[in-house]
C-alpha cells in the first residue's frame, strides 16, 4: 500500500503569490499543493495537503494523523519561532516530521533563526523555495 504524507502550511502561507514575492516565490500555495500531489505520486506517496492560520488547527491535525498517515512536511510559518505546542504535537504523535521553509531563515532576521520544530523533526530544508517540498517527498519515499 502507498504511504500517506500528510503536507502542513501554516499561518499566512495561504497568502504566497502575494506575499513577499521577492522572498517567498511567485507561485500560490494551490501551485504548491498541487505539485506535492503529483510529486508524491511520481514517487509512490499517496499525499494530502492542509493549511491553517490557527496554532491550534495545526496541532490537531497533527495529533489527528496517527493511523492515517506515515508521516508529515510541515512548513509552520511563523510557528516555527514561537510554537511550543506544534513540537510537543509532533514528540506526542512519534511520526517522521520534514520541516520545510522556502525561505532561508538562517541568512534572515535574528528572531528566525531559532525554530522549536527542528529538534524534533527528521530533517529540516530551507532556502530552496517551492522545490524544498519536493525534495522532502522523496527523502520520505526513500525513508518510509
Ligand atoms: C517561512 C519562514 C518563516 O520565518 C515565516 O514566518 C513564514 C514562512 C518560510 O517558508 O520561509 O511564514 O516558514
Amino acid at each position: 500500500m502507498a504511504k500517506r504524507v500528510l503536507v502542513l502550511n501554516g499561518p499566512n502561507l495561504n497568502m504566497l503569490g502575494i506575499r513577499e514575492p521577492q522572498t517567498y516565490g511567485s507561485q500560490t500555495l494551490a501551485d504548491i499543493e498541487k505539485a506535492c500531489i503529483a510529486d508524491g505520486k511520481a514517487v509512490g506517496l499517496t499525499v494530502e495537503c492542509r493549511q491553517s492560520n490557527i496554532e491550534g488547527e495545526l496541532v490537531t491535525w497533527i495529533q489527528q494523523a496517527i493511523g492515517k498517515f506515515d508521516a508529515l512536511v510541515l512548513n509552520p510559518g511563523a510557528y516555527s519561532h514561537t510554537s511550543i505546542a506544534i513540537h510537543d504535537a509532533i514528540r506526542a504523535v512519534g511520526l517522521p516530521v520534514i520541516e520545510v521553509h522556502l525561505s532561508n531563515i538562517h541568512a534572515r532576521e535574528a528572531f528566525r533563526h531559532h525554530s522549536y520544530v527542528s529538534p524534533v523533526a527528521l530533517g529540516v530544508i530551507c532556502g530552496l523555495g517551492a522545490s524544498g517540498y519536493k525534495l522532502a517527498l522523496h527523502a520520505l519515499a526513500e525513508k518510509l
